[in-house]
């Protein structure tokens, strides 16, 4: 493993680094992020990033505390992690995402939480989201589960504490979206950007009435209706996509629900 460290982002130095692999800061998606990053970071967003003696970037994770999560999860007391990633695949198996879980476990002990969170998928394809094992391997286990396969890992801290839940009301959260088509994002992901751009412009060709909701604050995602919060689609009350989609997918949906 050669020489590495990890560098706590702040709003200072949030315009010297690439985010979430974007480097060009002239990306729509990294100018998005990066205005959300700013105003995250002041609430107690912490985005940290893995940086190798040459100056390369290998890798970030980011986290808050439960109560500023953009996670549907009900995790009073823990610190919950929104996004780990090591990339290029070359530097993966190394230890680099030990590395940076590891950061966040000693920040939520050092804050004297309850444990660490986080939402993940039995299923990844094509998802966006870090597999289980790495973290089951350090001590997380099962907290709870949400159709059709999002997991709740968590490591608590002490013995007596509770642990995380998924809302129970995610079925009830979807009346409020049972006529037509909803599409529901945020900034908080910088992918969702490019995407969103190409599915408002297909909506609009095709002359498809929706609602478009952006989440503007962390318990607004909260309160989404599902456990991954900040993309979503929905038809007649229906999920039919929990996590983002390319503009080739989304238009394979509307075939799918006949518009
Ligand atoms: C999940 C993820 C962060 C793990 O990163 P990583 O750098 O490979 O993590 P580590 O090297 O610490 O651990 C990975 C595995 O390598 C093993 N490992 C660690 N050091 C090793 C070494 N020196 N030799 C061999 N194996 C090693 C670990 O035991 C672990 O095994 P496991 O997968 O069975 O748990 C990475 O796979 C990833 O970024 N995935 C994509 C996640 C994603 O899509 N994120 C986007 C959302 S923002």
């Amino acid at each position: 493993m050669s020489n590495v460290q990890v560098i706590d982002v702040n709003t200072s130095n949030l315009y010297d680094f690439a985010h979430c692999f974007l480097q060009n800061h002239k990306h729509p998606g990294y100018i998005a992020k990066t205005a959300w990053l700013k105003k995250r970071l002041h609430e107690g967003l912490r985005y940290k990033l893995l940086v190798r003696d040459e100056g390369k970037w290998i890798g970030f994770i980011e986290y808050a505390p439960a109560a500023r999560t953009w996670r549907a999860v009900k995790a009073k007391g823990y610190m919950v992690i929104h996004c780990i990633w090591t990339y290029p695949k070359s530097i993966q198996h190394k230890g680099y995402g030990k590395m940076l879980l590891d950061t966040c476990i000693k920040d939520a002990q050092a804050k004297g939480m309850n444990g660490v969170a986080v939402v993940t998928r039995t299923s990844l394809k094509g998802t966006f989201t870090a597999k289980r094992d790495l973290f089951i391997k350090t001590g997380f286990k099962l907290a709870d589960s949400s159709p059709p396969d999002h997991e709740l890992l968590a490591m608590k801290f002490e013995k007596d504490v509770p642990l995380p839940k998924f809302p129970e009301d995610f079925t009830e959260r979807l009346e409020k979206y049972k006529k037509g088509l909803t599409i529901i994002w945020s900034n908080q992901c910088p992918y969702i950007g490019k995407s969103l751009g190409e599915i408002f412009e297909t909506v609009k060709k095709k002359g498809i009435k929706h609602k478009a909701i952006e989440l503007k604050t962390a318990r607004e995602a909260q309160a989404a209706p599902t456990p991954y919060a900040v993309f979503s689609i929905i038809y007649d009350g229906k999920v039919v996509a929990d996590h983002m989609v390319s503009n080739t997918r989304f238009k394979n949906i509307l075939k799918e629900i006949s518009l």
